[in-house]
């Protein structure tokens, strides 16, 4: 059965204090919801507490990132090992901004989504074009090489624990949202993109977020299109009211 799944990405923002107090409200706002799987994407050094303070709730816990080795000499990274011994459930991987400001690759990218699911933990994998290629006519070209490159070597039953998140980078943080409809061409692709790789049935069981300037204003009629999942929201996630607002309009 298909999920619908609103997450929240808090990109580098709140310290741990300012984290749990944020994630204690957010979990009375949606403690009755039950139709949406709630997740929470928080930097690293709130990961502990902020799962330690979901754990009875309908909340779930992502990581931002991660490596996709164990352990061993990679400064600065983080092991899935580690996100696992927190009780961390979701990774968010291969976001535009981790593309564009730290070179992650397709090659990369894949990497972390197989070592993800070789540790138990589900990956959100970001996919989406920037303002120029949409501007050139190249959204199915770029989106195509994201999903084909990063779903690299998957088995079916992989699938079934990957979520998809298109973010049109040109949407990101700009208040400009895509329209229901253009994202709910590109969405219907992928989905189609999916069935290719592996089969109908497997296309239509993945959840497939939309992320780019998700709104509680916008929210219902995105997610309300046929092939839109749920969102992968960044700035309204940072606020607990307008958050919970976004995973209400989820039906
Ligand atoms: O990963 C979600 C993020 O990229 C969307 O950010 O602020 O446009 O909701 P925002």
């Amino acid at each position: 059965m298909r999920k619908l799944i609103v997450a929240g990405n808090w990109k580098m923002n709140k310290t741990n204090t300012e984290a749990v107090k944020t994630v204690s409200e957010l979990k009375e706002l949606v403690k009755d919801v039950k139709n949406v799987e709630v997740v929470v994407g928080v930097p690293f050094t709130a990961l502990s507490d902020v799962a330690k303070e979901l754990k009875d709730s309908n909340v779930k816990v992502a990581a931002e990132n991660m490596h996709w080795e164990e352990k061993g000499a990679f400064t600065g990274e983080i092991s899935p090992l580690m996100l696992k011994d927190i009780n961390v459930e979701y990774v968010i991987l291969g976001h535009s901004e981790r593309r564009e400001y730290f070179g992650e690759t397709n090659e990369i990218v894949n990497k972390k989504v197989k070592s993800a699911l070789a540790h138990d933990l589900k990956p959100i994998l970001c996919v989406g074009e920037q303002l120029e290629d949409r501007e050139s006519g190249n959204t199915e070209k770029v989106v195509e090489d994201h999903v084909v490159g990063g779903l690299k070597d998957l088995t079916k039953e992989d699938m079934l624990n990957v979520v998809v998140a298109y973010e049109p980078v040109w949407a990101i943080g700009t208040g400009k949202t895509a329209t229901p409809a253009q994202a709910e061409e590109v969405h219907k692709f992928i989905r189609g993109l999916i069935a290719k790789l592996y089969d109908e049935e497997t296309a239509n069981e993945i959840t497939i977020q939309y992320g780019g300037s998700m709104k509680p204003a916008n929210a219902e009629e995105l997610i309300s299109q046929k092939n839109i999942d749920g969102g992968l929201v960044g700035g309204a996630s940072l606020i607990p009211e307008d958050f919970s607002k976004i995973v209400k309009s989820a039906k």
